[in-house]
């Protein structure tokens, strides 16, 4: 099959992990006979430099026009402020918006290679195999009024707006069900309901459509206790849903349970019917300033989050499967790049190279 994918590498980082997936999807075109047809363009910093705006709306109707979107990592400290809103990091927004990306997956798997690779105890980690379904394009990230304010004695106030409507509620946790069917049947939903008024309903909604999901089994958590879980018994989380900034922040949490963000994909899609949808792929680790330029960080992520495309946009989840058994061949000969090594365990690779490895064992399976 042909498809034509958008590519937004981004700062720093971003581009170099952009080149290993890529590299790794033409071996799966190669391999299973498909066309991907890449479209590029800046977002973030690189396009604040090159357009003066974080995104282009020339570089939206690209990726309308397109299947999925690859991206990459963007911002970083020559674009950050402290007296205003970080541009870079809105040009990411401003995407999840543009095409109503509101069901973000981040998934959370113990490679048995890596279970050594964390601050965690092995015991508590192994067999950790979760997925933090984040809502993403509502609640206090694009809530409505906000800003900063002063009054005439010169005080400043600052305010956000944390709002859901049922509907925004009721379609992320149909996903969250969905997704819990094809896995282990088992939901957590997460949210605050002894304080938030928004929780609550996000609860009552649990509850509302709740029978219609017989077979999985339903559990409900504050997200303080949540926290909690993710380090003292994380095996025992199948889907966890939540809200946008509950999500953002347990899913970097989550992250440390995978030996590093090196290893945690993501996808964000728009609605999705018969099993596809328009998605956003990238890996959750951020551009990585200190590190670019030197093909050291791990491209893992990023190629894992390729494979998610392949699965959640373009229907190959025999492809997708692939890439994942790749990468955890690779793990297995004991290669490893910088920030999943232990103990001097294993070969240190750097980051082209790590790519390379996935490449060829593909191309053997
Ligand atoms: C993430 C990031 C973003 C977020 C930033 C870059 C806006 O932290 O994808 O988790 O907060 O959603
Ligand atoms: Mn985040």
């Amino acid at each position: 099959m042909d498809f034509k994918i958008a590519v937004l590498p981004g700062d720093y980082i971003g581009p170099e992990v952009i080149a290993e997936a890529i590299k790794v999807l033409k071996v799966v075109e190669k391999k299973y006979g498909h066309k991907f047809n890449f479209q590029e363009d800046a977002i973030g910093g690189a396009s604040i430099d090159k357009y003066g705006v974080p995104i282009r709306d020339e570089a939206i109707e690209m990726c309308r026009k397109c299947d999925a979107i690859l991206f990459g990592a963007a911002g970083g400290p020559k674009w950050e402020t402290t007296v205003k809103r970080n541009r870079a990091d809105t040009a990411l927004l401003k995407v999840r918006k543009a095409f109503d990306l509101f069901a973000n997956l981040r998934i959370v798997k113990v490679y048995p290679p890596l279970v050594n690779a964390t601050n965690l105890k092995p015991e508590v980690i192994k067999d950790v195999d979760l997925v933090i379904l984040r809502e993403l394009t509502s609640g206090l990230y694009f809530g409505e009024p906000r800003g900063i304010v002063e009054n005439q004695e010169g005080e400043k106030k600052a305010f956000n707006m944390l709002t859901y409507t049922e509907a925004e509620i009721e379609r992320v946790l149909r996903v969250g069900f969905e997704l819990a069917r094809t896995r282990r049947k088992k939901l957590l939903s997460v949210e605050k309901s002894n304080v938030l008024e928004v929780s609550l309903l996000w609860k009552q909604t649990v509850l509302k459509i709740a029978p219609e999901y017989p077979d999985i089994e339903l559990s409900h958590m504050y997200v303080d206790a949540a926290a909690q879980k993710l380090i003292n018994n994380p095996k025992d989380i199948d889907v966890l849903v939540t809200e946008n900034t509950f999500g953002d922040i347990l899913s970097d949490e989550a992250s440390e349970l995978g030996g590093s963000m090196g290893m945690i994909p993501s996808a964000s899609l728009a609605k999705i019917s018969d099993g596809r949808a328009f998605g956003l792929y990238e890996p959750i680790h951020g551009s990585d300033p200190r590190n670019a330029g030197k093909d050291r960080d791990n491209p893992i992520a990023m190629i894992l989050s390729a494979g998610l495309m392949l699965q959640y946009s373009c229907g190959l989840p025999k492809e997708a499967a692939a890439v994942e058994t790749a990468v955890t061949k690779v793990l297995e000969k004991g290669y490893r790049t910088w920030d999943i090594m232990r103990d001097g365990e294993g070969t240190e690779v750097g980051m082209s190279k790590m790519g390379d490895l996935i490449a060829e064992e593909l191309e053997k399976l």
